[in-house]
This record gives structure tokens, sequence and C-alpha cells, in this order.
């Protein structure tokens, strides 16, 4: 056995590793194979063959943020921008429940038109029409009273991702308005008001070290999120990061299944990003430890100008088409997607100690 291998066992065993060790692992393909079989064993142990699938609704394209490597950030003057009605977006709800959807993921820039009362006024209409569906929420940084509103309103999950861990890393990726400190400030105050909390990274970002991705490991122990979002970094044209490379789709499955080693219990999504750097990038995804898919809700029209990167995928096919076509590629990797709300479980529901 080459050191690497013993590196996945003490993973798969202790469930952490030393920094050293992580970046050993992190850094060489040696124990892929080996990693993906023990991500895949322990997301069987606890998931089974189940995928959870989550019903994204893309509702505006508007974002007062300037992010470096988004390309709907404000200063991206070509993208054309949208929102959707309360209407529309109880329309995708509508046919997304039809399809088999019990999560609605409400996603958009960080757009001020829809004010407190406006993101109250939505999440009550679907909590009232569909009361057996979880509303996640994936809106940006807030205050704790406007978290606060929108989970009195119904709101029951949020998906806000890090980013990155590393402080300078951070000002690198963002303008300096933008802070790591109120990211995380944003994280905690989700967590204590009851949310179910998504966070994550993007994988192969610029600047990114292997130091970076440790310190985001251990930012997620520390904060014990229900789901874990990453995903490669995709050049965008409109950004100043337009020269940058896209990251590794190698890299993001390693770091899926070392993910799935390290928070047993926890949602981890096979992302569009991934789906479009690789045409079976979802497929292998699942295989490497994920066990959530997003599909697409949102109306055809709209779909192509959420272009947070280039060439994104599914952005012509209507929801019907987008759920059949992942059921396929969900079955074709060996799994199975399952009409159900998708809560993470615990360890309690294994008679163990959980850890997330
Ligand atoms: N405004 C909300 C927020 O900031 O959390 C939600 C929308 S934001 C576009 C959703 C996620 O897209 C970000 O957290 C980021 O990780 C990802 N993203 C943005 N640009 C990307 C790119 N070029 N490649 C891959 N992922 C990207
Ligand atoms: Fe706001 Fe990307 S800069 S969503």
């Amino acid at each position: 056995m080459n050191k690497t291998d013993g590196l996945v066992q003490a993973l798969e065993r202790d469930r952490t590793l030393s920094d050293e060790a992580l970046a050993d692992l992190l850094e060489s393909s040696e124990a892929d194979g080996l990693l993906f079989e023990a991500a895949d064993r322990i997301r069987r142990r606890i998931y089974s063959d189940a995928v959870y699938i989550r019903g994204l609704i893309e509702f505006t394209n508007y974002c007062k943020n300037n992010c470096y490597y988004c390309g709907i950030r404000r200063d991206n003057k070509h993208t054309a921008r949208y929102r959707l009605t309360r209407e529309e977006i109880l329309a995708c709800c509508e046919e997304g429940y039809r399809l088999g959807f019990r999560t609605f993921v409400l996603q958009g820039g960080e757009d001020p038109y829809y004010t407190d009362e406006r993101v109250c006024a939505i999440v009550s209409a679907i909590r009232t029409r569909f009361p057996d569906c979880a509303i996640t929420l994936s809106i940006g940084e807030k205050s704790r009273k406007s978290y606060q509103a929108y989970y009195d309103a119904g709101a029951n999950r949020y998906l806000l991702r890090h980013e990155t861990a590393d402080v300078l890393h951070y000002g690198k990726l963002h303008p300096p308005e933008l802070s790591p400190a109120n990211r995380k400030r944003c994280l905690f105050d989700l967590k204590e008001i009851g949310y179910q909390v998504g966070s994550g990274f993007m994988v192969g970002s610029p600047y990114q070290t292997t130091e970076n991705f440790i310190a985001d490991l251990r930012f997620l122990q520390e904060l014990k999120p229900d789901m874990i979002g990453i995903g490669p970094y995709i050049t965008h044209a409109g950004t100043p990061f337009a020269a940058f490379p896209s990251g590794s789709f190698e890299l993001t499955l390693r770091l899926l299944a070392v993910l799935r080693l390290m928070f047993p219990y926890a949602l981890i999504p096979a992302t569009t990003a991934l789906g479009t750097i690789h045409p079976q990038g979802r497929e292998r995804g699942l295989q490497a430890g994920a066990n959530v898919v997003m599909p697409n809700l949102s109306p055809v029209n709209v779909r192509k100008l959420y272009d947070l990167y280039e060439n994104k995928i599914c952005t012509r096919e209507e929801a019907a088409q987008c759920r059949g076509c992942l059921e396929r590629r969900v079955d074709s990797a060996g799994y199975r997607i399952v009409t159900d709300i998708g809560n993470a479980k615990t360890g309690e529901d294994h008679g163990l100690l959980s850890v997330i």
C-alpha cells in the first residue's frame, strides 16, 4: 500500500487528517480510485442509492455586487437583466411539484428590488401553496433581521458559499466592500436562527492554493453545514478574470470525495458547473460522493441570461425535459432519484453520533 492509500483509510476512519496529510491527498491523483470507492461506500451506508433533487429557480440576474469571477456582476454590461414576478415563480413551483420536486431553491444576485417585504411575500405564498416542501433561499448577504424575517415567512434552508476561508484569497476574488468576516457572520446568523445551512467554494478559482483548500475544509468543520456545494470555477469573458483558466475536473472530484469522507451526513450536490466542464460531470460527481442534483425550473426564456460562467448547460430544455434527462443520467451512474423533501440525515438515524 502506498502512502496516499493509507491516507484514504485514515480519512474514512477518523473523518479528518492533519493539514500535511490533506495536502498530500489533494495534490496527488494516486489514490483517486480508492478515494472515490471509499466516498461511495460511505454515501451508500448513509443515503443508500438515493439522490435528492432540488428545483432551482433563478429569479433575478440583477446584482449590486461586483465579484471578480461572476458573469452577472454589476459591471458586466453585456448581460441583459431580468426579474421573475411572484406569479412566475409560483408557476415554476407548480410545475416542479408536478414533476416530483419537494424543495425549491430561489437563487439570485443581490437585487435591491427584492426588498424584505417582497421576499417574504414570495416565500409565504410558496409556503401556503406547498406546505410539504422545503423553501431554500440563496440571495446573498443580508442582515440578521432580514434572515429572521424570511425564516418567519416560511423559508427553512439557505445556501451561501463562503467562497474561500482565507482572508487574503477572499480579497483577490472580491472588491474591497465585500468582507469574509461579514460572509461568515451571515452563515453563523443563519444557523442560529434555525436554517439548514449550505456553504462551499469554487475549485480552481484564480490564485487558489492547496493551503486555501485546507482552510476551507477547516472552516467547514467549524461551521458544520447541512449542505456543502462545490464546483469548478469556470471562466467568463465579461469579468476581470477573463484570462484565467477554469478549474480542474479531477481536483473537483477529489475534493467531493474528501468532503464525503469528512462530512458523511452532508448533502452534497453534483453541480451544474461540474456538468458544464465535463459531459459526464454530474454522473462522475455522484460516483465520487455527491447525493444531490439541482435541475433548473426557471422559465426557458431567461435561462441563458443567468450566465454566471460560459457554456452553462441545461439552458434550452423545459423543466420536464431536464427532469427526464437527469433521471436517465442518475440511473446510468447507479443511483435513483427520490421524491422526498431530502433533509440531511444525522447520526441518530444510524444509532451513531453525528458530526454534522
Ligand atoms: N448572490 C448569491 C450569493 O452570492 O450567494 C447567489 C448567487 S451566486 C451567483 C451563486 C454561486 O455561483 C456563488 O456562490 C459562486 O460560488 C458561484 N459562481 C459565480 N461565478 C462563478 C463562476 N465563474 N464559476 C463557477 N461558479 C461561479
Ligand atoms: Fe452578485 Fe455574482 S456578483 S451574484
